[in-house]
């Protein structure tokens, strides 16, 4: 309760002259109630105005909590830094669905389940084969996402908790195969099929580089630092692809088609695509002799330091601090990257620019994670697709939260009309003669 006793906020519209008192709860009025503002009992009632949901919550949610101010970041209340360093990419997918930490027993199913449900059905593979050689691996992934509600139509029983319970094993199972699929089809490589004796990340990477050998050998550092990367990106409350995914999925459609939609928000250039970027400048640079030049040509509005400033993080984003140390691990087997040193120098330089010191803007996830994703020989095409599997756990526990939410109507935003009203139709045939 607030000093005056009071959680309301009074209004008073100047068109009436009559003020009206709103209820504020958890720092928010409800839209609907501004409805009731009105100048007349036939008028619409006062909506706002936010595109690009600046100042709108969506929705209540408990599954993830960020602090942009203090560069914040947590999964059901566990820090980003401790389940990355602690956990595995598997346990926070079942921390993020359920919402509590697994017991051993629960574990050991979970894993068992998402293991023994990678395959996909053989028709999903000649699907995948019928894209162009040149098809971008994320088109690929959303197809074959949306694809997967014909291969089990009852996913549309969604008020059906074992069935969710089905398709979330599914999705997070299968998800790594579309996507090692989606890669090898642009090499023109055979696609391989999962090993259910590797671990999650494991078996990722064995289907993604796999040729002639028996088994696939994985650096066990590369493994825990690409695990730590799905980590890093299982979720990040309600960003453009998680909003996709909710919104279409207020439609009570199937979760293969909710996140299919998802898919499809992070395959933008804002969302998902910055790594890339990144990538692309500071090979531009090319050395560190040049990096004052290129400061001052962004400090002259000429560019962008890409990889920088986020509109929820004035501080250094957690998961960008993780991601550097990461890189530490992965180019001890790979060899060092060789923009990784026009990298460092160029933060040391931003973070202490007056520029960018003012606008608060510091080092994002995207920064480091090219770097990464390079040195495991990814062409950039597929940063995006590992993005995605990371986000799958993320994307799913908020469809979940959605679907049991009794608040949650089905997504229809307001909009101002700003065209013609009352035209008369004159037909093509007297327009025209
Ligand atoms: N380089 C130079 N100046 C910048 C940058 C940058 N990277 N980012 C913001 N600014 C300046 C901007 O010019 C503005 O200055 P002024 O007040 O003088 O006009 C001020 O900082 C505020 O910027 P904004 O554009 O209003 O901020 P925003 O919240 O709308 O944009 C952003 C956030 C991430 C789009 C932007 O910082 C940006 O373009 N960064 C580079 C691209 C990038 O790294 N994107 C990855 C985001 S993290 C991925 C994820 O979490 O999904």
């Amino acid at each position: 309760m607030s000093a005056s006793g009071k959680d309301t906020l009074t209004v008073r519209d100047n068109r009436t002259g009559q003020d009206y008192e709103i209820e504020i709860t958890d720092g928010a009025i409800r839209a609907a109630d501004l409805g009731k503002i009105r100048t007349d009992d036939d008028s619409p009632g006062l909506s706002t105005y936010d595109p690009g949901f600046v100042n709108t919550a969506s929705c209540r949610s408990s599954v993830t909590y960020i602090d942009g101010e203090k560069g914040i970041l947590e999964y059901r209340g566990y820090p980003i830094e401790q389940l990355a360093e602690h956990s595995s990419f598997l346990e926070v997918a079942y921390l993020l669905i359920h919402g509590a930490l697994p017991t051993k027993d629960e574990h050991d199913t979970w894993v068992h389940e998402i293991t023994h449900h990678t395959f996909l059905h053989e028709n999903i593979k000649t699907f995948m084969q019928g894209f162009r050689y040149d098809a971008h691996p994320m088109g690929m992934l959303m197809a074959s996402v949306g694809a997967l509600s014909t291969f089990y139509p009852e996913s549309g029983r969604i008020d059906d908790a074992d069935n969710r319970h089905m398709q979330i094993v599914r999705m997070i199972a299968k998800m790594p195969t579309l996507g090692a699929w989606a890669f090898r089809h642009a090499q023109g490589k055979p696609y391989v099929y999962p090993d259910n004796e590797l671990s999650y990340t494991e078996n990722f990477l064995a289907m993604l580089f796999k040729m002639s050998e028996q088994k696939f050998d994985a650096d066990p550092r590369l493994v825990k630092a690409l695990d730590i990367l799905f980590i890093l990106h299982a979720d990040h409350e309600q960003n453009c692809s998680t909003n996709a995914v909710r919104s279409v999925g207020s439609s009570q459609v199937d979760p293969y088609s909710s996140v299919a939609a998802g898919i499809g928000a992070l395959y933008g250039p804002l969302h998902g695509g910055a790594n890339e970027a990144v990538l692309r400048m500071l090979r531009r640079i090319g050395s560190k002799e040049n990096i004052p030049d290129f400061i001052k040509g962004v400090k002259d509005g000429n560019e962008r330091l890409m990889g920088f400033g986020h509109r929820v993080y004035k501080n250094y984003d957690p998961r960008a601090k993780i991601i550097k140390k990461a890189c530490d691990d992965v180019f001890e087997v790979t060899g060092v990257n060789p923009l990784l040193e026009i990298a460092q120098e160029l933060e040391r330089i931003a973070l202490e620019d007056e520029y960018f010191v003012k606008r608060k803007l510091y080092p994002n996830v995207d920064f480091y994670s090219g770097l990464i994703y390079e040195a495991f020989q990814f062409p950039p095409e597929m940063f995006t697709v590992l993005f995605a599997i990371g986000r799958t756990p993320g994307w799913l526990a908020q469809w979940l939260e959605l679907v049991q939410d009794k608040d949650q109507r089905i997504a229809r935003p307001k909009q101002i009309y700003t065209g013609d009203r009352t035209l008369d139709f004159v037909p093509a045939a007297q327009r025209w003669a």
